[in-house]
């Protein structure tokens, strides 16, 4: 990869701006956490993973820039922190799992120095990036082993190296199986409102040298039609307890689209994608987005003023659609059945 998509840095936080890709490269620095925060939620960092790594290294620039003196305070402020971080995206899990991995971390320290208790934060979130970037090459490997050795992919979203910390989840499937001498082409969903699969995939994959093709998401179904398909692999947001998996709004009808056609559809996440605690996908929180982004999403109007909009930022798939899971730990079984 010649981006990173965030790093730290002398006790700052660097993102790269997805917001202004794929016109800019730029980068932006922060010091501040409450400045991650609306980053996150206007979506200059994205992703799943990638919002977890954030947000531990919000919590790190938390901890640095706060005044309390001892370590016993400083502990109070973190749980605040925490909270405010946490309410940052809903439906994520790896942002709540981050925070509460740094927490529990830092929660046992016995010492009684404030700058040993800070370090906690940035070795953590320094921890969390490693193993996000082993999770991916790991999940990349394991994926890219089930696919033939000629294969077509349907993406949808932006799963690859801009959302995480490494080389990304159902991206990473595709550079391992390029990698692996594997004859790879994608088909890109263009992924409204935002775009994340024409601004983002399209670009990552061209800027690493994999054959894509965009079509825009109402596209899929024909095309699948067409046969030019052999496997669909995109990311995840949440995977419940049964194995429904929450993802970039559009994923379900792709994923239906796909068992009408016989397509394996395969999901690649890692094991912090996985929530423990919830049975099902209705119970996962889904995040409603501003009906702007519909109605006049890259500065031009597309429907009349004061139009009605209804403009969820993910889906839930449930297991039954789903073929096998990705992860960093194996391949896992699906629900469908054929
Ligand atoms: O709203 P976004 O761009 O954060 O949504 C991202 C997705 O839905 C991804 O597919 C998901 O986070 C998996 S990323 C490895």
């Amino acid at each position: 990869m010649n981006f990173q998509t965030l790093y730290a840095k002398d006790k700052k936080l660097v993102l790269l701006d997805q917001t202004v890709l794929p016109d800019k490269l730029a980068y932006n620095e922060y010091t501040d956490y409450r400045d991650v925060i609306p980053a996150i939620q206007r979506l200059e960092v994205r992703g799943a993973p990638a919002i977890g790594i954030a947000a531990a290294y919000a919590m790190a620039l938390g901890v640095q820039a706060a005044t309390d003196t001892g370590v016993d305070q400083l502990r109070q402020t973190m749980i605040e922190i925490g909270k405010e971080i946490k309410d940052a995206r809903p439906t994520a899990v790896n942002l709540a799992w981050a925070v509460d991995r740094v927490l529990e971390v830092a929660a046992g320290y016995n010492g009684d120095s404030a700058d040993e208790y800070r370090q906690i934060f940035w070795n953590e979130g320094d921890a969390i990036l490693k193993e996000d970037q082993e999770m991916c090459e790991a999940m990349g490997r394991y994926g890219a082993e089930q696919l033939p050795d000629k294969c077509t992919i349907l993406t949808h979203c932006n799963a690859g190296a801009l959302a995480t910390g490494g080389i990304g989840t159902a991206l990473a499937v595709i550079y391992k199986a390029v990698e692996m001498g594997k004859d790879i082409k994608v088909f890109a969903d263009e992924t409204r409102p935002l775009l994340q699969g024409a601004r983002l995939t399209c670009w990552e994959l061209m800027e690493n040298g994999v054959d894509v093709t965009l079509i825009t998401d109402n596209m899929a179904g024909y095309t699948m039609s067409l046969g030019k398909i052999d496997a669909v692999v995109t990311g995840a947001d949440r995977i419940t307890k049964n194995g429904d998996v929450a993802n970039k709004i559009g994923t379900y009808s792709v994923a239906v689209l796909a068992q009408k056609h016989g397509i394996p559809f395969y999901v690649a996440a890692p094991e912090s994608t996985f929530d423990k605690f919830i049975e099902s996908g209705k119970d996962i929180p889904i995040e409603q987005r501003a009906p702007e982004e519909v109605t006049e999403g890259f500065g031009r109007r597309t429907a009349p003023n004061g139009t009605k909009v209804f403009s969820p930022a993910f889906d839930i798939t449930p297991h039954e659609l789903v073929t096998a899971y990705f992860t960093d730990t194996g391949v896992r079984p699906g629900g469908r059945q054929a």
